[in-house]
């Protein structure tokens, strides 16, 4: 019995507690001043916070902008730095190529006059040098020259002194060097006579005379020379004077001596006397 009773009694308090719960609002809504009020301060407090929200949202974004224009602001003036940090160094690296291409023309410069300085040295000394080497030669030549003229002096005195042993030594040396300075050499009169050999030999006769019989009808080369400058009559000529047989060959003479005399006399291969003393030369 006690039992049932405890159940009623809980279903009792159940049942109250339920309705009060599905009670609740129905007494809200149902009273217009309990619903009315709430909404009035919800449509008022609506548009506040919404007014907050934007001025947030504006101040965010103020923020955010003035944030954004601060960082830009930041970021130009680090560009800017930046780049004169980097002209800077362009103009730095500027001058410094400038610098070296003025030292490298510099030195380029130096270069040029220190080379242009060393030629000219060289030049200079090239020229002392060629000058100090024809002083000393002329000073040699000088000391030569004195020494031979001293060596003459001193010869003729030591010749003197000792006659028998240096008479044979310089006897034989002044005959060589007198023979070609004071007749002409047998070369040169070789040369000279060369076309008359055809006709003439020194010792014989052959279509001409033997020119030592020349030498001894005309006596000197002066003689014979003189006898050719006149032009050569056959009455002037000594040799065919003296002897029919070679006055009648006289003729043949004469051309030779217009061809191979008078011509290259006139043209200046030689002279008369020249080829007068070539007859004479042996
Ligand atoms: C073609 C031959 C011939 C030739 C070359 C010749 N002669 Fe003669 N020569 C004669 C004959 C021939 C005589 C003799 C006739 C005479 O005496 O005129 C002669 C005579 C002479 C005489 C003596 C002249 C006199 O009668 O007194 C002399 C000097 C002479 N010749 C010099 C020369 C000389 C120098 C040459 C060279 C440049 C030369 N002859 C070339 C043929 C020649």
């Amino acid at each position: 019995m006690n039992k049932h009773i405890l159940w009623v009694i809980a279903l009792a308090f159940l049942v109250s507690c339920q309705d009060k719960t599905v009670q609740q609002p129905d007494v809200n809504t149902s009273s217009e001043s309990a619903t009315k009020a709430p909404v009035a301060s919800v449509a008022t407090e609506k548009p506040a916070a919404a007014d907050k929200a934007a001025a947030d949202k504006a101040a965010a974004e103020k923020a955010a902008a003035e944030k954004a224009a601060a960082e830009k602001v930041a970021a130009d003036k680090v560009a800017a730095a930046e780049k004169v940090a980097a002209d800077k160094v362009a103009a730095d690296k500027a001058a410094d190529k400038a610098a070296d291409k003025a030292a490298a023309e510099k030195a380029a410069a130096e270069k040029a006059a220190a080379e242009k300085a060393a030629a000219e040295k060289a030049a200079a000394d090239k020229a002392a040098a060629e000058k100090a080497a024809a002083e000393k030669a002329a000073a040699d030549k000088a000391a030569a020259d004195k020494a031979a003229a001293n060596k003459k002096v001193v010869a003729p005195l030591v010749q003197g002194k000792q006659p028998i042993k240096s008479e044979p030594n310089p006897a034989p040396v002044d005959n060589m060097q007198l023979k070609p300075a004071a007749a002409m050499s047998l070369e040169k009169a070789n040369m000279l006579t060369k076309k008359c050999k055809a006709c003439h030999a020194t010792d014989k006769d052959k279509v001409g005379p033997a020119f030592k019989k020349v030498q001894a009808a005309y006596g000197s080369a002066d003689a014979l020379a003189a006898v050719w400058e006149s032009g050569f009559a056959v009455e002037s000529r000594k040799v065919a004077a003296s002897d029919a047989k070679w006055k009648k060959k006289a003729k043949t003479m004469t051309g030779q001596y217009k061809k191979l005399i008078k011509k290259q006399v006139e043209k200046g291969k030689f002279t008369y006397k020249e080829l007068a003393e070539a007859v004479f030369a042996k």
